[in-house]
């Protein structure tokens, strides 16, 4: 039996340490909004952050998290300015590949918080929405540096 701390909630989950943890999330704990695609962090679908850092969980084993804070989309308070300016610049369209971004911008965000056009262009590079919302989730990055540093940071 091996524990996880995510979004806050201590979980039990019997499964192999050396499984991804992104099927943990997926199979073991329900939490869907984390995605499958790639499998091989190329596409950024399966981000979560793991102590405030985007990672690709289909690429980490849960041996190696074991401790760790995981925060999934859903661990996200709901006035987070990221999912504010998510709703506020109506970002997604088929919704498949928002959380990931989501949680991606997250981190960016903590360690840009005053970000250029061409770091915000540079950051949303290597993720992949086929919908083509990517003009929408720069705006709503955008707006989001904008809320936060209104906020005091
Ligand atoms: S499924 Fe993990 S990066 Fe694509
Ligand atoms: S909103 Fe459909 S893949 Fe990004």
């Amino acid at each position: 039996m091996i524990v996880l701390n995510v979004n806050g909630i201590k979980r039990q989950v019997d499964e192999d340490p050396d499984t991804p943890l992104l099927w943990v999330l997926r199979d073991n704990l329900g939490i869907t909004s984390v995605k499958y695609t790639c499998g091989i962090a190329e596409c950024g679908m399966c981000t979560v952050l793991i102590d405030g850092e985007a990672q690709r969980s289909c690429v980490v084993y849960v041996k190696d998290v074991l401790g760790s804070k995981i925060t999934t989309i859903e661990g996200l308070p709901e006035n987070h300015p990221v999912k504010v300016a998510w709703i506020e610049r109506q970002v997604p369209q088929c919704g498949y590949c928002q959380p990931g971004i989501m949680l991606q911008t997250v981190d960016f965000l903590s360690r840009n918080p005053n970000p250029t056009e061409k770091q915000i262009n540079d950051a949303m590079d290597n993720v992949i929405c086929r919908c083509g919302t990517h003009p929408r989730i720069k705006k709503a990055i955008q707006m989001a540096a904008e809320m936060t540093a209104r906020q005091g940071g």
